[in-house]
Parts: structure tokens; sequence; C-alpha cells
């Protein structure tokens, strides 16, 4: 890849994204909606690389909400049968790319193939190390994630080995799916909404939001580096004055 980003003073250490518009871009050319998922999977394999020649050290993709469940259930299984062939055709590029596979989400309610295909890749890329994390959040939602969460500190405080007045910040945090992975600097949406559709709420406290019209199957390069540059060029205050920050 050719790209240069010499330009962009401050890489953005997590990005996370909202891929919006497959069906919409399908619709558009009067294909069906997973030829739309199937120009989608391309993004995602230029955006993986476009984020790791950048620098980005975690690049977290919304790939299957909770929600998503409820859609034509021909639509579904083409979506896992995707993912799954998805992953096998671009795990030696994972590997050699120091590129690890990673899942937040119930991978529980995989169906089996895709999911045990799903951790197997996941392994094989874990297994040399790695300098960027692809995060992919399949069956994820992130009210589900927190209720969760709030289960599991409960039973300790049941239990005795919490007291309520520990929990703090970090102990949520420490209870989420995400655990181990930095909050998102960046989060984009494409496909023109407005929403966050319960992606990393509680993640996502202090993270700067990209939106863009273009649908995601022509989500590329360029169209990434201008996120990237739209951060770098945002002040991020964390609360604070831009006093306090020096500015
Ligand atoms: C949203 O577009 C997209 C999805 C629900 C699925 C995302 C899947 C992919 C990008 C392809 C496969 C993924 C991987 C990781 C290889 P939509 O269908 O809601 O579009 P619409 O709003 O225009 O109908």
């Amino acid at each position: 890849m050719t790209l240069s980003y010499t330009d962009i003073e401050r890489v953005p250490r997590h990005v996370a994204i909202i891929m919006d518009g497959n069906g919409r871009w399908a619709k558009k050319r009067t294909w069906n909606r997973l030829r739309g998922h199937r120009e989608g999977a391309e993004s995602v394999d230029i955006i993986t690389e476009a984020a790791r020649v950048a620098g980005v050290e975690y690049l977290t993709l919304y790939a299957f909400s909770t929600e998503n469940w409820s859609r034509p259930q021909d639509e579904v299984v083409g979506l896992w049968e995707l993912l799954g062939d998805f992953l096998e055709k671009k795990k030696s590029k994972l590997i050699t790319n120091r590129i690890r596979l990673h899942f937040i989400g119930h991978m529980e309610h995989l169906p089996e193939k895709t999911r045990e295909k799903a951790l197997r890749v996941k392994r094989e890329t874990e297994a040399n190390g790695w300098d960027m994390t692809l995060t992919l959040a399949l069956s994820y939602g992130s009210r589900d994630e927190l209720i969760c969460a709030t289960k599991a500190i409960a039973e300790k405080v049941r239990v005795g080995t919490l007291r309520s007045e520990q929990i703090t910040d970090a102990t949520i945090t420490e209870h989420l799916s995400t655990v181990g992975l930095p909050d998102p600097d960046l989060i984009i949406r494409t496909s023109g909404e407005l929403r966050i559709s319960n992606f990393l709420l509680w993640q996502s406290a202090y993270a700067e939001y990209y939106f863009t019209d273009t649908l995601w199957p022509d989500f590329r390069e360029p169209e990434f580096l201008e996120a990237l540059r739209s951060y770098a060029g945002r002040t991020r205050r964390f609360g604070k004055t831009d006093e306090q920050l020096g500015g």
C-alpha cells in the first residue's frame, strides 16, 4: 500500500467503526443485500490494512449487533457464511501482518461452524505475538454487555469478594467484554446515520465521532484518511479547559 500518512500528526490508538450502508449500496444497483455485505467485506480488508499502515493499534468493527438477529433468515445465514469465508481467506494475511483477531459479543450465539472457525483463526493469529488488534463485535450489544457486567459485579458483592464502596470506573471497565482494550479514541459511522446504535456506550465516553454519508462498501483508503485527518485536527479536552491543556 502506498498511502502517505505523513501529514497526520496524531493517529488515534483505537478506531471503532459502525459499518453501515451495505444494504443501500446493493439496492442502488438493484442487487440483493448480500452482495452489499460482500463488498462491505472488501472494505473490511482494505480498512484493516489502511489502519495498520497508519499506525492504529486497535481497530474494532461492529459487524453484527444483537438486533441483527431479527433480519430475514437468509441474510443472517449469508452473513455468517461470509464472515467464516472471509476469516479463512484472510488468515495468512493477518498472521503475516502481525494482526491478532479478537472478538467481543455473544460468540456462543453464533452458528457452531462459524464460531469454531472464528476461534481457530483467533488462536492462530495470537500464536506468535501481534502489533495490532482487530476486534469484531459479533452478536454484540452495549446495554446487554453492561447488564452482564452489572450482574457479575452484584454477584461479587453478594458473595463478599467485593464491597459496594470499592466499585469504581475501573471495576465496570474490567467486567466488560472489551476488558484489555483501551477506550476508542475515534468512532466512525458510515452511511449518513447519526446514531450510536448500542455500540460501546461506556467505552465511548470521551471518544471523538466522525460521521460520513459514504456507504460502507464505498468507504476505502481516501475516506479513512479523511476521518484520520479530521481526528488529528480536534482538541480533546476530557472535560478540562483549553488553559488547563496549555492552549
Ligand atoms: C450494516 O449495513 C452492516 C451490517 C449489519 C453487517 C456488516 C457486515 C459486513 C461489513 C460484511 C462482513 C463482515 C466482516 C467482518 C467480514 P446494513 O445492512 O444495515 O445496510 P443498510 O442500512 O443500508 O440496509
